[in-house]
């Protein structure tokens, strides 16, 4: 007879000698592939603070520049009990935010994500990122801001007018208001006066509570953010309600988030997912644009033959506006060879994001080292744009560099992606220059700054 108990058993031990043979392979093979890669040079410094104290003791650039120069493009460190590898090659940044952007997730802070908005692209990786992604990029494209032009010129000429009359302005505040009210432009098109002085009244909180010590003790600036963040979502609702009810046809971000269709199994966005992501933008947006155009003042104000050419280049594009009588258009803003090059140099010397930062979520490898997954990555800009090998004498602010060397090409690739978002720069300085005769604007705030 038949003995199937035993025919089980027989069938099991092979099954279960197959499965250990397999696993205790992988296993050996798996470790022997982590050994066979070593950590990146560098010092990880003392027993859990690592190098923390050298990095808040001096300029962080100076920190990130010694360690390049002693171990090379991928170092490791510790920097605030966490392990880092440094990376400062434009093709590490690549590979970490781009190529294999999958590898490596965003990390912000639990007080933070709560200010913007746990949907806002920034804390997501994989699909829902890409969606998102192209949803902003599609906000921004040539066709949708070419009709806005008029619209950031008035903004500009008024933002002028309020400068003038003699007295001193901070620079970099005016700049932020100014791109605050371009951004709510570029994203919900028109906007009733009293809705946008409560957007900025309520965002302003936010803003001030974002960098501010996160604890919800009454009448701490971060628990009045999280209040006026509630606040903002509210009335984002009722901007949304609104313009669903009404068909409303604005161009803008909104009116993409509004009727992007379904992707990949991903659904048409809900309410909150549109608010966290308008105000992202915003927060990606405001300070960024702001410190480009406050650079841009220091640096022409520094150069004067350059703020001459600037002028020039301006003042024919202005001439011929004013005979044909018209405003700026969008193929201007394309051909002003100068004033682009003045804004490539900037973004590049001011390198106003030094770093970003990621987790690895495997172990990866990287020309010949390990990063281990959990270790932060951080694809240093700022040492990129400093490089003397991809930008010689890279302190000096040098536009013409732009024409002369075919390395700094790649530069231009990268920033290509941000140029539709530096109209707003454009239209600015455009409006600096010409219309300061009549106002004498120019003269005063380049003096207030230098
Ligand atoms: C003007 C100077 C600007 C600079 C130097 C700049 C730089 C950067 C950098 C370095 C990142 C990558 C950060 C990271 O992934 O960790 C980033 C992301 C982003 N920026 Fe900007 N930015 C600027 C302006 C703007 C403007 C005007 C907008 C408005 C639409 C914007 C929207 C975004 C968004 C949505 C992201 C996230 C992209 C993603 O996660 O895929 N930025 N920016």
């Amino acid at each position: 007879m038949v003995n199937y108990f035993e025919i089980f058993l027989y069938i099991s031990i092979f099954l279960l000698s197959v499965f250990s043979y397999y696993v205790y392979f992988k296993n050996k093979k798996s470790s022997s592939k982590k050994k066979a890669y070593k950590l990146p040079p560098g010092s990880m410094g003392w027993p859990y603070i690592g190098e923390t104290l050298q990095l808040y003791s001096q300029d962080p650039n100076v920190f990130f520049v010694n360690r390049q120069r002693r171990y090379g493009e991928i170092f490791k460190t510790k920097i605030l009990g966490c392990p880092c590898v440094m990376l400062a090659s434009p093709e590490a940044a690549r590979f970490v935010l781009v190529n294999q952007a999958n590898l490596f997730k965003p990390t912000y802070p639990k007080s933070k994500e709560n200010l913007i908005g746990q949907s806002a692209l920034f804390f997501h990786q994989g699909d829902y990122h890409t969606h998102l992604r192209k949803l902003v990029q599609a906000s921004l494209n040539p066709e949708s801001i070419r009709s806005q032009i008029p619209h950031i010129e008035e903004l500009s000429l008024s933002a002028l007018n309020s400068w003038a009359g003699g007295h001193v302005v901070n620079t970099y505040h005016e700049m932020k208001k100014y791109s605050f009210e371009v951004g709510i432009l570029a994203i919900f098109g028109r906007l009733e006066g009293h809705v946008k002085d409560e957007l900025k009244e309520n965002y302003s909180i936010v803003d001030k509570g974002y960098n501010s010590f996160p604890t919800k003790l009454p009448g701490s600036p971060y628990r009045k953010a999280l209040q006026a963040r509630k606040r903002l979502g509210k009335i984002l609702s009722e901007i949304i309600s609104e313009r669903k009810e009404k068909k409303q046809l604005e161009k803008g971000l909104l009116s993409c988030f509004l009727n992007a269709k379904e992707e990949k199994g991903l659904l048409v966005l809900n309410e909150d997912q549109i608010a966290d992501n308008i105000i992202g933008v915003l927060f990606a947006a405001q300070d960024t644009t702001a410190s480009v155009l406050t650079w841009i003042l220091k640096y022409l104000h520094d150069n004067q033959k350059l703020l001459e050419s600037v002028k020039a280049e301006q003042k024919v594009i202005c001439q011929s506006n004013e005979q044909e009588n018209h405003g700026l258009t969008w193929t201007q803003t394309r051909k002003m060879p100068i004033t682009n090059k003045v804004v490539l140099e900037t973004l590049r010397l001011a390198s106003i994001i030094s770093f970003t930062f990621r987790e690895a979520v495997a172990d990866v490898e990287y020309k010949g080292y390990l990063i281990p997954k959990g270790w932060k990555v951080m694809p240093l800009f700022r040492n990129i744009h400093h490089n003397p090998e991809f930008f010689p004498d890279p302190q000096k602010f040098d536009p013409s560099r732009f024409e002369k060397d075919q390395r700094v090409s790649v530069f231009r690739n990268y920033c290509n992606l941000i140029l539709h978002y530096f109209l707003p720069l454009l239209v600015l300085i455009r409006n600096d220059i010409t219309c300061n005769k009549k106002m004498g604007i120019v003269p005063a705030l380049l003096g207030e700054i230098a």
